[in-house]
């Protein structure tokens, strides 16, 4: 089958990082009333928290406290349609508060931070992506969740990394073409495992294109019993070392589940509160962002999910502020895609 890619010829779309935001300290006694408050907010409008693994810990305990919950991507956006509360406050980055609006338009989604964007989002620019899309139009288009409402709504399929492997290997026994963006590690991983025929939008998530391949061979050696746990996102040398491969879902379940009792995990470090928690005796080892080539812009700490905090969840909640709104006409079509991605999640579990 040819292989056909794209991204060696597209440009990368420049992208800022912001600096990790830094909160003030909590005493305990601060912390603890400040969370009280928020869970009578939470009751007062009849809100629930939807939080992302990546996310502070405190705010993973008060969604898992309050009825909540704390996922992967896949379920978050599950979760919310499933929910009779009017409000869901969506603690993770903007693609998944703008998903479960698209999901869910009768209810208010609010979001401690509207400016807690993705670099995979900012990286594929609607405009772009249509450009790009218009001049294959014999292809089927599949975009990773990380991207705005308007390229959603482009696509055909939205996928998450918890199941892109199935759904491309479908369209790929179905004999279809692909346009995949914005992820190309992720989407030159699942090309690896299904041999589908794939174009290649150029971006990257700036925290795991910074795990470095060498210093984790040397990790490796150092630790030779561990089991290397990687997020698709990373770069292909630093995936080919994994013993799992997968969505911030299967990576937890890995820890819990294997007899190892030392792993070293390339993906944001705020992953390591859940692994902690379910497996509370194994020892959890950073995957290196140091090494040759390194910048260490992020060091394995997303700086959008860095800009969810108890401090602005309060005041969200209080004011009713940086509620998400997508136009009529854009969710009409992206839900489409993204409703297919769950039905045909559904259909899996049966
Ligand atoms: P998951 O769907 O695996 O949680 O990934 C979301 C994400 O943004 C990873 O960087
Ligand atoms: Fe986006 Fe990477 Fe942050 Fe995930 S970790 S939200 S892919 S920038």
């Amino acid at each position: 089958m040819t292989q056909t890619t794209a991204s060696s010829t597209l440009k990368a779309h420049p992208v800022t990082v912001p600096a990790h935001p830094v909160w003030p300290e909590m005493s305990p006694e601060e912390k603890s009333a400040t969370k009280n408050r928020i869970k009578a907010l939470l009751k007062e409008r009849n809100a629930v928290l939807v939080a992302h693994y990546y996310t502070d810990g405190d705010l993973q305990e008060l969604a898992e406290e309050t009825g909540g919950c704390v996922s992967d991507s896949l379920e978050m956006a599950r979760f919310g349609t499933q929910q009779s509360a009017d409000t869901l406050v969506v603690c993770g980055v903007r693609f998944m508060g703008e998903t479960a609006k698209i999901l869910n338009p009768e209810k208010h989604i609010l979001m401690p931070d509207l400016n807690a964007t993705c670099s995979l989002d900012e990286g594929c620019p609607a405009d772009e992506f249509t450009a790009f899309c218009d001049q294959h139009p014999d292809h089927t288009v599949v975009v990773y969740a990380n991207t705005s409402a308007k390229v959603k709504a482009r696509a055909d399929w939205v996928v998450t990394s918890g199941i892109a492997l199935p759904i491309i290997q479908h369209l790929a026994e179905c004999g279809e073409k692909i346009i995949w963006a914005p992820d190309k590690h992720l989407g030159r991983y699942v090309q690896k495992q299904t041999g589908a025929e794939m174009l290649f939008w150029n971006g990257s998530c700036v925290v795991h294109e910074e795990f470095k391949s060498v210093a984790l061979e040397r990790i490796k050696r150092l630790h030779p019993e561990a089991a290397v746990l990687v997020h698709p996102e990373s770069p292909e040398e630093v995936i080919d070392q994994a013993d799992v491969v997968g969505s911030t879902t299967t990576l937890i379940n890995a820890v819990k589940e294997m007899d190892n009792k030392t792993f070293i995990v390339a993906t944001d470090g705020g992953i390591f509160h859940k692994m902690k928690q379910l497996a509370p005796g194994k020892k959890l080892i950073e995957a290196p962002t140091a090494g040759e080539g390194a910048t260490c812009e992020s060091c394995a700490h997303c700086p959008w999910m860095g800009m969810n905090a108890l401090q602005n969840l309060e005041q969200v909640l209080l004011t009713g502020n940086n509620e998400i709104q997508i136009d009529p006409a854009i969710r009409e079509q992206a839900v489409k895609s993204i409703q297919k991605m769950l039905d045909f999640s559904s259909n899996m579990k049966k």
